[in-house]
């Protein structure tokens, strides 16, 4: 049976990324598996990468959707955008500009590389390997002036805009919504459904599969025989404690990020799931944490009434982060790189 040994060594292994190349040659298996290493919703990794000589297409893998948090893809090409950020962060290190646009023609995010004396790596690209999300509680200090400047500025960029809440009322008013998230989501079974055929119950099934929410990275759960766990998703996913347990890391964190747009079209999505990545990826390297809080954003009957209170005129949320110092939590799983590249 494997162990929480076997599965650290896993992800550590998943994250060893060789020798850097020499400046200015480009080794684009090294950018997908830097991609790779991006959040996705329920690290359902829904991407594929076709690499040409100077080009990348991030595409869709429409098999990995969820039709049931995610009906309209919103969430799928935030995942894509996150990768996106990513490659565009890694290319720059081996000496390339990288130009990304979302392509209808193709479904996908074409990046173009382009040699350039001026690109070289930075802070977020040295974080890529480092970041995670990390659903604990934080040490319920705020940040200082210059850790919030810097975090304001890089949610900045394309289509999405960055919103950020610092004060203990509003704390207290995501927490609200939150709770009712919870209580519309999981009391309704085919978003238990959907959520437990993600969730990878015990080590062997997470390293089986290399995707998915393990119970290891989730922090909470202890590992479960698969099968049985899924018929008891009712017991599993208690919507009062999950509240309890969210409102508490809520009013430990520094401040929460939301990401919003005006637009609503796959560009735009993709743009926001850059800005998120980007803002992670910043936490990161300022050795501050971040993980996840969409409830109310992904409740159909909460959207409305949350971006009421935060005042959103023709924007919509879409994306939400909490922030702040704390400890760090075990990474997740990825499949293997061959798993991703499809041919050109
Ligand atoms: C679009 C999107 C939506 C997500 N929604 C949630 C969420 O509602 N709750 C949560 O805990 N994590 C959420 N995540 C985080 C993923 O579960 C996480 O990125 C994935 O498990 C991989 O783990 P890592 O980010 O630690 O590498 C989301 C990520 C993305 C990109």
């Amino acid at each position: 049976m494997a162990s929480a040994k076997d599965y650290d060594a896993a992800a550590r292994k998943i994250r060893e990324l060789g020798p850097e190349p020499p400046p200015g040659t480009l080794d684009t298996r090294r950018l997908v598996h830097l991609a790779t290493l991006a959040a996705s919703s329920h690290n359902s990794q829904p991407w594929k990468f076709r690499i040409e000589r100077d080009r990348i297409t991030v595409l869709p893998d429409y098999t990995r959707r969820m039709p049931v948090i995610d009906t309209d893809d919103s969430q799928l090409f935030h995942s894509l955008g996150c990768a996106v950020e990513n490659l565009v962060q890694a290319a720059a290190a081996q000496g390339y500009d990288a130009e990304a646009s979302y392509s209808a023609a193709v479904d996908g995010v074409v990046v173009n590389l382009e040699r350039s004396a001026w690109a070289k790596a930075g802070d977020l690209y040295a974080a890529i390997p480092a970041r995670r999300c990390v659903r604990k509680v934080y040490d319920g200090h705020p940040l200082g002036r210059a850790e919030l400047a810097k975090l304001t500025g890089i949610g900045r960029g394309g289509r999405s805009q960055t919103l950020i809440l610092v004060t203990d009322a509003a704390k207290e008013a995501v927490a609200e919504f939150v709770t009712q998230g919870n209580a519309l989501q999981l009391t309704d079974r085919a978003f238990r459904r959907e959520l437990a055929a993600w969730m990878r119950f015990n080590h062997g099934e997470a390293l089986r599969r290399g995707d998915g929410r393990s119970a290891r990275a989730t922090g909470r759960l202890v590992p479960l025989p698969g099968l049985p766990a899924r018929l008891m998703t009712k017991q599993i996913f208690d919507p009062e404690s999950q509240s309890t347990r969210d409102a508490k890391q809520i009013r430990s964190s520094a401040g929460i990020a939301v990401f919003v747009a005006g637009e609503q079209d796959k560009a735009t999505w993709v743009d926001v799931g850059r800005a998120c990545q980007r803002f992670a990826l910043q936490a990161t390297a300022l050795d501050i944490r971040t993980a996840f809080i969409n409830q109310p954003i992904k409740t159909k009957a909460l959207q409305s009434q949350f971006e009421e209170w935060l005042q959103l005129k023709g924007e919509r949320s879409m994306l939400m982060l909490r922030f702040g110092h704390g400890p760090k939590a075990p990474f997740s799983l990825r499949r293997p790189l061959d798993d991703v590249i499809v041919a050109a």
